[in-house]
């Protein structure tokens, strides 16, 4: 049995990848009503939260890999992590991102906490360092849908964005043979680095109209995120994120999707095809 720690975008498909496959899978989820559709694919749907320990102890029970995927609030994975231990599992996938104990930003200095406690754990484990998500323009499908124009403070800056669905394959693979893998750091991304603008060519390829991309401040960013109903601190920390694009800091590829899956990672083209409803 392989537990998904929560069913948000990499869980529920790493979830229903294995289900299809037919591996025993388990997902944690705080309200089973939001994933009836994993119940029918026949996904064993546990109800509990990472921030009470008592499920997380029910949950990882016969379990022989974990994908530990959530916000990554240190003390709640960590907690996933002690569990596991204490439960034999055998191996743990963890999702991270550019993470560093000196990161400007938070969630990077709290990625490095989990990552090294998951270390320090002595469990087996792999770490899936991924760059920035394709889905986060789903964000912006909003904005244009209705204005075909999207801003972000990101400049000229590229980023090698990875399609979820991608992340998930590769949490899949790993999770359901997980021995080539232990003691391993993989840093996923899609095939190419593109700037904001290249995504509103690329989007206005696909969508046949005319998407445009306009630059923000740093503060033009957060208030907007905040105004999407983002937290304060979670809006200054993603508005961070996207600030530090300008810089060059996501503008990195690699091959190791294609090295697990042995095919290419999904493009933007790819995403923004099957999103194309989102944007419309
Ligand atoms: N976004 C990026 O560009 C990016 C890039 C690299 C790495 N990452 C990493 O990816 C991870 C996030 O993965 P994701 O995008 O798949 O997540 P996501 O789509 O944001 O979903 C988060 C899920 O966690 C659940 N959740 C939150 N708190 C919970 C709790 N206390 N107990 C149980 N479930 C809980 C939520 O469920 P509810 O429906 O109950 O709220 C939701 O389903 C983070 O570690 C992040 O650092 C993100």
């Amino acid at each position: 049995m392989i537990l998904i720690s929560t069913a948000g975008k990499v869980g529920a498909e790493a979830a229903r990848l294995l289900a299809d496959r037919g591996v025993p899978v388990r997902v944690l989820v705080r309200d089973p009503a939001k994933v009836t559709a994993l119940a029918r694919a026949g996904v064993d749907v546990v109800r509990g939260d990472l921030g009470d320990p008592s499920t997380v102890d029910a949950a990882v029970e016969g379990v022989s890999a974990v994908v530990l995927v959530s916000p990554a609030v240190p003390a709640q994975e960590l907690a996933v992590v002690d569990s596991a231990v204490r439960a034999g599992v055998d191996h743990v996938v963890k999702i991270t991102s550019k993470a560093s104990a000196d990161s400007p930003i938070a969630r990077r200095r709290g990625q490095t906490e989990i990552e090294n406690g998951l270390i320090a754990s002595g469990i087996g484990h792999t770490l899936l360092r991924n760059n920035a998500y394709m889905q986060n323009f789903l964000v912006l499908a909003p904005s244009i849908a209705g204005t075909d124009g999207f801003g972000s403070p990101t400049g000229d800056g590229r980023v090698g964005m990875v399609d979820t669905r991608d992340v998930a394959a590769v949490a899949a693979e790993i999770a359901t043979d997980p021995a080539p893998h232990k003691g391993k750091t993989y840093w996923l991304t899609g095939p190419e680095s593109l700037s904001y603008a290249d995504a509103a060519t690329i989007l206005t390829e696909v969508l046949g109209r005319r998407i445009t991309f306009h630059p923000l401040t740093f503060e033009e960013q957060e208030r907007a995120l905040i105004a999407a109903g983002l937290p304060e601190a979670v809006a200054a920390m993603n508005a961070q994120a996207l600030s530090l694009f300008a810089q060059g800091d996501s503008d990195w590829t690699t091959d190791d999707v294609h090295a697990i899956l042995g095919r290419s990672p999904r493009t933007f083209a790819r995403f923004a095809t099957d999103h194309a409803s989102a944007f419309s």
